[in-house]
C-alpha cells in the first residue's frame, strides 16, 4: 500500500531529535503517513494509541509485529497471537511474576546489579552500555530460566551480540545468532522434557506442564514463547539505562537530589521512563478499514504505536518535556496496554530502580566524555554512552 508521505523518517537521530520530530507531528498529523520501512502510520497520541492497543478486533498482532517488519519463520506468542490463542501462554508467564515472587527476586537483583556496576565505578566510568546495560538484563533471565552455568555463559554471549547486532541492524549477524537463540530454547526444553524441573518453580516446566482441553501446548509454539521471552526482556533495558545517564549527566542537579534522597528514586524511575521510553515501534494491522485520528486506515495497513510520542502527550501530561517529579498519579503507556501489555513490567521496574538507586547512591556525578550513539526504529535511545563518574 503506498500513500502521500505525511512525513520522512530521518537518516540520522541524536538523543533529542525524535522526540522533537513526534511532538511536530502530533500537532500536525497525529496520525502519520511514512513510506520507509515497508509503509506504516505513525500513531503518536496517547488516546489513539490506546485505543489501537486495546481494539485488538480491529487491529490484529498476528500479521506484523514491529516497525520495520522483521522476517520470521515462526509465530512466537504471546505477542504473536491475538486473544484467545495468546492467553496459555501469557498465563504460564505472569504466573513467576505475580508480587510475591518478584518480592523475592528483590535481593537477587541487588546483588546482580551490584556486581555489574561496581567494577564500572571502580574504573572511574567507560561506556555505560557496553560495560553495563548490554549485560545485566541477559544474566538476570538467565538466572529466571534457571539456565546452567554454561547455558547462561552462553546466552549472556549470544544474547548481547544478538541485541548490538539488532541495534546496529547488522541483519546477516541477526539472523545468524537469532539461530542461536532458538537453538539455546529448542535445547532447554528437551532438556526439561528428558529431566522435568518443578512447575511451581521453573517457567519452562511450568510451560511444558499446561495442557489447554487436556492438549499440552504445541513444541513448537513453546520453542516460540521461549525465544520471544529471551528476546523482549533484554532489549528495552539495554537501551534505557542508557537513556538514564545521559539524562543524570545533563542534569546533575536531579543526580544530586537523588543521591541525598534516595526514597524519591521510584518517582524519578517513572518520570524517566515517561521521558525516554525505550519502545516505539510495537505494531499493528488493521483488519478492515477504519477511522483513527481524523484518517482512514486501509486494511492490511501497519500501524507503529508509538509509545515514546504518546508518554510526552501535553493533554495527558503537563509540561510534557520536563522532568517533574510531582506528577502523582500518570498513565504511562511505557509497558504497552491491552492484551499484550508487558508481563515482565514488575520485573524491570525492580531492575531498573536499583540500577538507578545504586548509580546514584555509588556516584556524585556523571560526565559525558563523547558522542551518544543512538539506536534505530523499532527502539528509542541509546547504543554508546561514554562517562566519567566522580564518587
Ligand atoms: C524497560 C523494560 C521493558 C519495557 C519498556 C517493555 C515494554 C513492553 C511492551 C510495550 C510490550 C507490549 C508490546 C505490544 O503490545 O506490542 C511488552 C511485551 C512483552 N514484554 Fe516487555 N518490556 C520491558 C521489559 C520486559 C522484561 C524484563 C520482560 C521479561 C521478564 C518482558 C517480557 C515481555 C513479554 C513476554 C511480552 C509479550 C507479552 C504478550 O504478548 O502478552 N518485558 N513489553
Amino acid at each position: 500500500m503506498t500513500h502521500p508521505a505525511d512525513f520522512i523518517v530521518p537518516e540520522v537521530e541524536d538523543f533529542d531529535s525524535p522526540h522533537a520530530l513526534f511532538a511536530e507531528l502530533r500537532g500536525r498529523c497525529p496520525v502519520a503517513w511514512a513510506n520507509e520501512m515497508g509503509g506504516f502510520w505513525a500513531v503518536t497520541r496517547h488516546e489513539d494509541i490506546a485505543r489501537v492497543l486495546t481494539d485488538w478486533q480491529t487491529f490484529t498482532t498476528t500479521v506484523q509485529n514491529v516497525v520495520p517488519p522483521v522476517a520470521t519463520t515462526q509465530r512466537r506468542p504471546p505477542l504473536h497471537l491475538d486473544p484467545p490463542g495468546n492467553i496459555p501462554y501469557r498465563n504460564a508467564i505472569l504466573r513467576f511474576l505475580s508480587p510475591r515472587r518478584i518480592e523475592a527476586w528483590k535481593p537477587v537483583i541487588t546483588r546482580m546489579v551490584a556486581e555489574h556496576l561496581d567494577p564500572f565505578v571502580a574504573a572511574g566510568g567507560g561506556d555505560i552500555c557496553a560495560d553495563f546495560s548490554f549485560t545485566l538484563p541477559i544474566a538476570l533471565l538467565a538466572e529466571f530460566f534457571r539456565l546452567s552455568p554454561k547455558d547462561a555463559d552462553e546466552i549472556r554471549r549470544v544474547g548481547a551480540e544478538f541485541n548490538m547486532a539488532l541495534q546496529r541492524q547488522d541483519f546477516d549477524t541477526l539472523r545468524e545468532r537469532s539461530d542461536a537463540l532458538y537453538q539455546i530454547a529448542a535445547r532447554l526444553i528437551e532438556e526439561r522434557k528428558s529431566s522435568p524441573q518443578d512447575p511451581d518453580l521453573d517457567p519452562v516446566s511450568n510451560l511444558l506442564a499446561v495442557r489447554v482441553d487436556g492438549q499440552a501446548l504445541p513444541d513448537d509454539k513453546i520453542l516460540g514463547a521461549l525465544r520471544q521471552f529471551l528476546l523482549v526482556g533484554i532489549i528495552a533495558p539495554t537501551t534505557f539505562i542508557g537513556s538514564m545517564a545521559v539524562h543524570l549527566a545533563r542534569h546533575p542537579e536531579h543526580h544530586a537530589e537523588l543521591t541525598a534522597n534516595p526514597d524519591l528514586a521510584p518517582l524519578a524511575l517513572e518520570e524517566l521512563l515517561r521521558l525516554y521510553t525505550p519502545y516505539r515501534g510495537f505494531a499493528r494491522t488493521a483488519r478492515h478499514d477504519v477511522d483513527l485520528g481524523g484518517r482512514t486506515i486501509k486494511a492490511g495497513d501497519a500501524l507503529a504505536v508509538v509509545f515514546t510520542s504518546g508518554n510526552r502527550d501535553g493533554d495527558v501530561f503537563p509540561d510534557p518535556d520536563s522532568y517533574r517529579l510531582d506528577r502523582g498519579e500518570t498513565d504511562l503507556l511505557t509497558f504497552g496496554r491491552g492484551p499484550h501489555m508487558c508481563p515482565g513490567a514488575p520485573l524491570a521496574r525492580e531492575l531498573l530502580l536499583e540500577t538507578l538507586r545504586q548509580l546514584t547512591q555509588k556516584t556524585r556525578r556523571l560526565t559525558l566524555t563523547g558522542p551518544v550513539e543512538m539506536t534505530r526504529w523499532p527502539e528509542y535511545g541509546p547504543l554508546a554512552v561514554p562517562l566519567a563518574l566522580s564518587r
